[in-house]
């Protein structure tokens, strides 16, 4: 298969339970790095541990928005410019609410273990590397807020 139809088919799957996925996608984000628990702040109330943070209202919302993110990317892989506008700018958002660069490898490497367990062997290197490609891409675009 392309990569093309090797994410879609693997995206099936994440896509009907989003939010449980995403949870597993951020709790491993948190055990990766704990230093991101405090850039999630709502209301100006610091979360003390990541349980506490994962079962906030506003922070499912997050992980909503993240799947979306996603989603969005998975439904325009043959077009992935005309998001370039729209993820410029969230890219700035995160610029301003602290988030480092870097950060966003790490986020990759959660995606990839969420997509891990939730294929189990399926998940394997042809589709680990779709995914690697779309993922960079993505943050490509959001990065661009952090150049000079
Ligand atoms: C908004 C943090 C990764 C998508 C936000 C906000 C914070 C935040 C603090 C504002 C509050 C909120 O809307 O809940 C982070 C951190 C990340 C991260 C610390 C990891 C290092 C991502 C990723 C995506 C994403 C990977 C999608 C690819 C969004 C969206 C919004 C948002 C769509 C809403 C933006 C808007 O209001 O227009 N993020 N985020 N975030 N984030 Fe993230």
């Amino acid at each position: 298969s392309t990569d093309q139809q090797l994410i879609r088919e693997s995206w099936r799957k994440v896509s009907e339970s989003p939010l449980e996925h995403g949870l597993v996608l951020f709790a491993r984000l948190f055990d990766l790095d704990p230093d991101l628990l405090p850039l999630f702040q709502y209301n100006c109330k610091k979360f003390s541990t990541p349980q506490e943070c994962l079962s906030s209202p506003e922070f499912l919302e997050h992980i909503r928005k993240v799947m979306l993110v996603i989603d969005a990317a998975v439904t325009h892989l043959e077009n992935l410019h005309c998001l370039e506008e729209y993820l410029t700018n969230l890219g700035k958002k995160h610029q301003a609410v602290g988030v480092k660069v870097e950060s966003f490898s790490t986020v990759g490497e959660s995606v990839l273990y969420m997509l891990e367990k939730c294929h189990g062997p399926a998940f394997n290197l042809d589709v680990r590397e779709a995914w690697t490609k779309l993922y960079s891409t993505v943050v490509k675009t959001m990065s661009s807020a952090w150049e000079v």
